[in-house]
């Protein structure tokens, strides 16, 4: 009895004839020059990765980045310009090209090319050549993006008057941004009696100093509204004793928050 005999063997197109291992390419011609993508590259690259993540966090946290100057809606004049790793596309829409009826040219046709031509990069020149004179089509085309990059952010700043704009644009520091309840009964106590010196939000004026994050009880705001503190005259406050209180009140919700 002759087992198998007459059997047939069917193909499974699915599997190739000449069994390929999963091996990496051999690359002992550079001794030390190469390692295994998974675990050690990868760990390294997120090992400095965190490093960075972390780093930055901590900066915002102890440098928090300031807002703008509020917005001023009866200033005509002011022209709301992007930040300035923006300055260069804003500066594209402002030639003939790639403005008026040819908007869509400047908003997505030219960067849509530049940005496309990001990811043909490896196709359009994948020679094994790592030296720049190796790859002219790649880095021809890195040059281009740079210099145009570094142009066209460099017109569109120097027609800026920055000293100016960053006066209009004084940044608000985040411990002094607290919402006044102008509602609130105190805000019309302090609005007739306080506010010419000390400011219509609390953030200080000419004549006194900010009212926001002091260090002091409501018993010695009381007190200093009276009979005033150093440089600040007494008798600021007229008006009853309940009228004190909502004032005082309304200076320490304003520090609690
Ligand atoms: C004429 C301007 C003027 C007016 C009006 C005025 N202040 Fe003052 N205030 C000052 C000056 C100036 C200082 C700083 C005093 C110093 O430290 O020498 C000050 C300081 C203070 C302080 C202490 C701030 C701190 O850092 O501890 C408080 C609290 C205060 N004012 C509350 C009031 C209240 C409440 C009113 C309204 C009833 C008022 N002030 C009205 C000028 C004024």
């Amino acid at each position: 009895m002759h087992r198998g005999k007459g059997m047939k063997f069917v193909g499974d197109s699915r599997i190739s004839a000449e069994r390929k291992h999963n091996i990496p390419k051999d690359y002992s011609e550079y001794p030390g020059r190469t390692e295994a993508f998974w675990p050690n590259f990868l760990l390294k690259e997120w090992l400095v990765g965190s490093v960075f993540l972390v780093g930055f966090l901590s900066l915002t946290l102890a440098h928090p980045s300031p807002l703008e100057g509020v917005a001023d809606p009866t200033d005509a004049a002011y022209v709301p310009l992007p930040d300035w790793y923006f300055l260069f596309l804003y500066e594209l829409l402002k030639y003939d090209f790639a403005s008026g009826p040819y908007t869509l040219m400047g908003i997505i046709v030219i960067p849509g090319l530049a940005f496309g031509a990001l990811l043909l990069a490896p196709f359009l020149d994948n020679g094994p050549g790592r030296r720049p004179y190796q790859r002219p089509i790649a880095v021809g085309m890195m040059l281009l993006a740079v210099t145009s990059v570094i142009w066209l952010t460099y017109e569109s700043a120097a027609h800026v008057d920055w000293e100016t704009r960053a006066e209009q644009n004084k940044p608000i520091h985040p411990d002094e941004q607290v919402n006044i309840d102008t509602e609130d009964p105190g805000f019309a106590i302090y609005e007739s009696n306080c506010l010419s010196c000390h400011g219509d939000d609390l953030s200080g004026g000419g004549a006194g100093p900010s009212l926001i994050g002091i260090d002091r009880s409501a018993e010695e705001i009381a007190t200093i509204a009276t009979d005033g503190v150093g440089s600040m005259p007494a008798d600021q406050f007229t008006g009853s004793d309940e009228e004190l209180d909502q004032l005082v009140e309304f200076i320490m919700s304003v520090n609690e928050e």
